[in-house]
């Protein structure tokens, strides 16, 4: 046996520890690192975002919501294609509220924003009050869909939408996520969920990502 293969290490625990403070943070931005972790979310997911709104058609009017939005990378360009709208976001963590709150005072202060903290199975909105949502790289930490697609169906208005956008990488990489406790769910099987949840028939749209593909399965509430 070659020395290389003696002695490359069989669990690499260092990289283990490192991609779990990560991953914890993807779940729940907190503090410093969970801001600098946003940070390099909202670039790399954009085009996620662009995807998904792209699905949901918006009009002018529109009262949109973004559910867990983080940094807040959507907030800009649902604004611009809401013109005359709301946008709402909803997130649990702290940290991205008051990071929210910094970064788009013109917005909020324009009542064009408003960021709320809650939870994706409780939602902070009144029935039936949103035209559109956007949840993007979510879906993952959804153990039980049952109650978040429960609560988006409950605030969209009849006729509303939700688009649903996450990354799905291939098998090998996937691994080291869910061993991380990320759920990766195949784009036929959530537009089935969003089905058996009483939304129409889900439409499914991919992008090219650089190196992960991603996905965004979107449906309507009926009118
Ligand atoms: C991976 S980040 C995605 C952020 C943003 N949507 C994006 O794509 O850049 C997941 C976000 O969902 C939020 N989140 C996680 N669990 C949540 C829950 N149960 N209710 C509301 N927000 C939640 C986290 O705080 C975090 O900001």
């Amino acid at each position: 046996m070659a020395y290389a293969d003696r002695h490359t290490p069989q669990t690499p625990v260092p990289v283990l520890i490192y991609d779990a403070l990560i991953a914890r943070h993807l779940r729940h931005p907190r503090g410093f690192l969970g801001r600098r972790v946003a940070r390099q979310m909202n670039a790399a997911n954009l085009p996620l975002y662009e995807l998904a709104l792209d699905q949901l058609a918006l009009g002018p009017t529109d009262r949109t919501l973004d559910l867990g939005f983080g940094g807040g990378p959507g907030f800009t360009l649902m604004a611009a294609r809401t013109p005359g709208g709301v946008v709402y976001g909803i997130d649990s963590s702290a940290t991205m509220l008051k990071q929210a709150e910094r970064r788009h005072v013109n917005l909020i202060a324009a009542q064009r924003l408003i960021v709320l903290r809650g939870d994706f199975a409780d939602i902070p909105i009144a029935d039936a009050q949103i035209d559109a949502i956007v949840t993007v790289n979510t879906i993952y930490f959804w153990a039980d869909p049952t109650p978040p697609l429960a609560e988006a169906m409950r605030v969209l208005a009849p006729g509303g939408r939700l688009a649903i956008a996450f990354r799905l990488p291939a098998v090998e990489q996937r691994k080291k996520f869910e061993r991380i406790g990320f759920l990766y769910r195949a784009p036929d099987i959530v537009a089935d969920l969003m089905v058996a949840a009483r939304f129409s028939a889900a439409t499914i749209a991919q992008g090219k990502g650089r190196t992960v593909p991603f996905f965004c399965i979107s449906a309507a509430k009926p009118a």
